[in-house]
């Protein structure tokens, strides 16, 4: 299992001062940083465009997790990697070609992820697993920071995990939604190893001991 690796989740800074929260992250030393690009029909929320994604690639080199929560990821991979994504993650959920479209984010020179909703089991993205550099549980219903975390993902983090070890895979296995001292030695004693934090990074009064803390994970 890779080490842990604390990506703190932009959605949950301030967003007239985007950059204030990369730099933030940037000073821990914390190499990534989560970037939610929601379209209000995948999930009831609007977020940020590849635009935005540009103007924050020119003040921070931390490397760009993009989490696209779109019913057509497909036609955004493009002006997202070009905006200077690192790796992007698309959803399993919506009807689409989704092997093409993770080789299409590699082809943009990125690194590709597949993400599942907490309704989707695990076996939905059993047949791309070989292919990701990335699978992505969510443990909270998308669309929102702030949410109570949902401990039956657990079981299906552990399934993801098996999988990985018995396969010689060796993709990241990433949670987000709800994660925070409290969740996270869970999340990593399934076999999480990459932990999104929101709420509990940005709103926390010392986020430097959030980050110290999670490296004990
Ligand atoms: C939820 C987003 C998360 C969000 C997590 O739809 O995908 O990345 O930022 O926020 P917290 O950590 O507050 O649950
Ligand atoms: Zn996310």
């Amino acid at each position: 299992m890779p080490a842990s690796l604390l990506v703190p989740s932009i959605l949950a800074s301030d967003h007239a001062d985007l950059t204030a929260g990369a730099l933030l992250v940037e000073s821990l030393q914390l190499p990534w940083l989560h970037i939610d690009i929601m379209d209000g029909h995948f999930v009831p929320n609007l977020t940020f465009g590849p635009q935005t994604v540009a103007a924050l690639r020119k003040h921070s080199s931390l490397f760009f997790d993009v989490h696209l929560m779109l019913d057509q990821p497909q036609r955004f991979v493009e002006p997202f990697a070009k905006a200077g994504a690192n790796q992007i993650s698309i959803h399993v959920e919506p009807e689409y070609d989704h092997a093409t479209t993770l080789a299409a984010i590699r082809a943009l020179g990125c690194k590709c992820g597949i993400v599942l909703n907490p309704g989707t089991p695990a076996a939905a993205v059993e047949p791309l697993l070989a292919q990701v550099d990335l699978v992505l549980v969510m443990t909270v219903q998308p669309g929102f920071g702030g949410q109570v975390f949902r401990h039956d993902m657990l079981p299906k983090i552990a399934q993801l995990d098996l999988w990985r070890a018995n396969r010689g895979l060796s993709f990241r296995l990433e949670v987000d939604g709800g994660v925070d001292l409290a969740t996270g030695p869970a999340c990593r004693a399934a076999g999480a190893d990459t932990f999104v934090v929101g709420t509990a990074f940005f709103s926390a009064p010392d986020p430097a001991a959030v980050a110290r803390a999670t490296a004990a994970w």
